[in-house]
């Protein structure tokens, strides 16, 4: 079987799974990173959104082969417990969510929106997000989380 390279987080991995074999279980099943979910495995509720490239990505619907050579983020690799990143400090601030189950893909979407655009409007950060769905109707709390990274970022009042 070819081996895939990529990096993951920031460490180069190298695998042997079938190139066809989604990211989403790669990342999980072989690489053991279960912060990315899989939620319907079929591209409709963004929880297994990943980083490839800086660009917020579902991983379920993305095979391994198509990330060769490419940089792959996942939400262990935003921030820690103890140095956790802007964005997961604000969702923690504003508890924004319940179950959780959703907030994984939705920093990963959040970060590629921030990155691209430091200063967006409600409306932005809510189209950001369309590709995500939360189930237990936190959205108001995590648009609320986003804006106010945001608006710490530059320095704004919120
Ligand atoms: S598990 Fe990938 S979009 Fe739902
Ligand atoms: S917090 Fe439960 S699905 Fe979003």
């Amino acid at each position: 079987m070819p081996s895939t390279s990529f990096t993951v987080n920031g460490k180069p991995v190298a695998l042997g799974a079938d190139p066809d074999t989604p990211l989403l279980d790669v990342l999980r099943n072989h690489l053991g990173l279960f912060g990315t979910k899989f939620g319907c495995g079929v591209e409709q509720c963004g929880c297994c959104m990943v980083l490839i490239e800086g660009s917020a990505v579902k991983s379920c619907g993305q095979a391994v082969s198509t990330v060769a050579g490419k940089a792959v983020t996942t939400i262990e690799g935003l921030g820690t417990r103890d140095n956790p990143h802007p964005l997961q400090q604000a969702f923690l601030d504003e508890q924004a969510g319940q179950c959780g189950y959703c907030l994984a893909g939705i920093l990963i979407s959040a970060k590629a929106l921030l990155d691209e655009n430091p200063a967006p409007t409600r409306r932005e950060i809510a189209l950001a997000l369309d590709g995500n769905i939360c189930r237990c109707g936190s959205h108001a709390r995590i648009i609320r989380a986003a804006r106010s990274t945001a608006h710490m970022r530059a320095g704004a009042p919120r």
